[in-house]
């Protein structure tokens, strides 16, 4: 029940980011976006033709990996569709590739500047890691890890949503402070927590699994 319930969270909410954070920059030019001063359009409007280009492919690989990564959790899917799993599983790679990097190129540039360059670009280098481990395990049939490096992808791509959620609690936890400041402020600090608690909440998960089969196998042993 409590799995199933958290499938749908992860599911929704990861949908509705991958939706809804490309959407503006898909609708209308980044000047006509800097004008209305929607998302980081302004930062990104007078950037070489190549960084804005690389905004496009990151937010559209970025969106599809999200949107599909939490397909791949569904026991059920799995066992009824496996086709779809190998299909979706194929598709977010391709995705992740080109998205990430392109948010490795885009990191340089980051509104956070060095602070942006350092989280978001190890971001982009450990997401790419973690989907060519995934692919790798999967192709060797090495299911045991095939899974821990997909939880680890899964941790890295839903920065996309962690990022989103910690910026609304870090803007309301100062109240009173100009709208623009504090956005300054919540956006160097989710450089880094966009992802890091994602990451140790994967570990701290993939641990705590691995040390309970080896206690059901310790007590199959000794029976
Ligand atoms: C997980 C690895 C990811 C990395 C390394 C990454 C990296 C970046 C970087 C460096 C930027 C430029 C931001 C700046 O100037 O500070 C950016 C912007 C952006 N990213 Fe990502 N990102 C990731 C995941 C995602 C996901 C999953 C989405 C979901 C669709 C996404 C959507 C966007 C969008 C829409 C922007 C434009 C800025 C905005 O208005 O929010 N990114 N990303």
């Amino acid at each position: 029940m409590k799995r199933t319930a958290g499938l749908w969270w992860l599911a929704l909410s990861a949908a509705a980011v991958a939706v809804y954070a490309p959407l503006p920059y898909l609708t209308a030019s980044l000047d006509a976006l800097a004008a209305d001063g929607t998302g980081l359009a302004g930062h990104y409007a007078g950037q070489p033709a190549w960084v804005r280009s690389a905004l496009y492919v990151h937010m559209i690989g970025a969106g599809v990996a999200l949107l599909l990564s939490p397909l791949q959790f569904s026991a059920r899917l799995r066992a009824r569709l496996p086709r779809l799993h190998w299909v979706a599983g194929r598709t977010v790679l391709a995705a992740v590739v080109p998205g990430g990097v392109a948010g490795l190129l885009l990191s340089p540039f980051s509104y956070a500047g060095l602070a942006g360059t350092a989280g978001f670009g190890l971001l982009a280098l450990l997401w790419l890691v973690a989907a060519a481990s995934a692919f790798r395990a999967a192709r060797r049939r090495d299911l045991r890890a095939h899974r821990r490096w997909a939880v680890r992808l899964f941790a890295l791509t839903y920065a996309g949503v962690t990022l989103r959620l910690w910026l609304i609690i870090l803007l309301v936890a100062q109240p009173g402070t100009d709208p623009g400041v504090a956005f300054d402020r919540a956006y160097l600090i989710v450089t880094f927590l966009s992802w890091v608690p994602n990451l140790l909440l994967a570990e701290f998960l993939l641990r705590s699994r691995r040390s309970a089969r080896r206690k059901v196998v310790g007590a199959t042993a000794s029976a």
